[in-house]
């Protein structure tokens, strides 16, 4: 399978609500990626199948490519001069089959969400989502990252710890579930890094970086 990563666009919604709703079916408020994907503090990032065409080219969106503002720039810079916007979505759209979303605030990278569709999961496209998202972090230029996860959730739980990511405190009733009428709640534990800026983190996220590598075959393919 060749998968790549890029920045989500307002086309990418629909597969994402998907992926969110197959991840978290019970989980209230629904996300709206409509406000998100608007959200000047926020940065998504989708991880594609290129060999599952969804949609050919629009005119919409060349117009869209042609209005990309700073993030794509800094997106080609961070890919080698490649741009995702100038290529990826004017042409062919491939499906969506993982994604993850962060907040910048001050020097704090907060990650809202990360899921991959369940029949892609255990293929080290998670940790190719973190990542990439650490990286973006890393050159936005906040000092932690931050999260909240599931107490039951174990699985993301070792993703985080493996990226040195630990417990530091808890959110009582974090989580409120819906399933018809009635309602519970999950305590949410709070996880952080330390300075990913520091050698000690960097030193560390470069073995990983390679490990994943290493076992995933070569870097994912950049469709830019
Ligand atoms: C968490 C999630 C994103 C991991 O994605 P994935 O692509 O399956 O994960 P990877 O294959 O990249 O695995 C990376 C690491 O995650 C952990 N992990 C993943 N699946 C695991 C499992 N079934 N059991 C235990 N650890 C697991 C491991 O630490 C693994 O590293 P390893 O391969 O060295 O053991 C995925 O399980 C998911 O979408 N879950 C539902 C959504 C969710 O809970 N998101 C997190 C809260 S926001």
């Amino acid at each position: 399978m060749a998968y790549y990563i890029r920045p989500m666009y307002r086309q990418d919604i629909d597969d994402v609500t998907e992926i969110d709703h197959e991840a978290f079916p019970t989980q209230w408020p629904p996300a709206d990626y409509q406000y998100e994907i608007r959200n000047k503090l926020a940065r998504y990032i989708v991880v594609c199948d290129d060999e599952q065409v969804v949609s050919q080219p629009q005119e919409e969106n060349l117009e869209e490519s042609k209005a990309a503002g700073w993030f794509t720039r800094f997106w080609r810079w961070l890919n080698n001069n490649r741009t995702p916007g100038n290529k990826t979505l004017p042409g062919i759209r491939h499906y969506v089959i993982g994604f993850t979303g962060f907040w910048t605030i001050a020097e704090e990278a907060h990650i809202i969400i990360i899921a991959v569709r369940e029949t892609y999961r255990r293929m080290g496209i998670g940790e190719l989502l973190l990542i990439s998202l650490v990286e973006l972090a890393m050159k936005q230029k906040a000092q932690v990252i931050t999260l909240e996860v599931r107490v039951s959730n174990t699985v993301a739980q070792n993703l985080y710890l493996k990226y040195g990511f630990n417990g530091v405190g808890t959110r009582k009733g974090y989580y409120i579930d819906r399933v018809g009428n009635s309602e519970s709640r999950e305590d949410g534990l709070i996880m952080t890094t330390q300075d990913i800026n520091s050698t000690e983190y960097q030193e560390r996220f470069r073995e990983l970086k390679q490990a994943h590598t290493e076992k995933c075959g070569a870097l994912p393919k950049q469709q830019v």
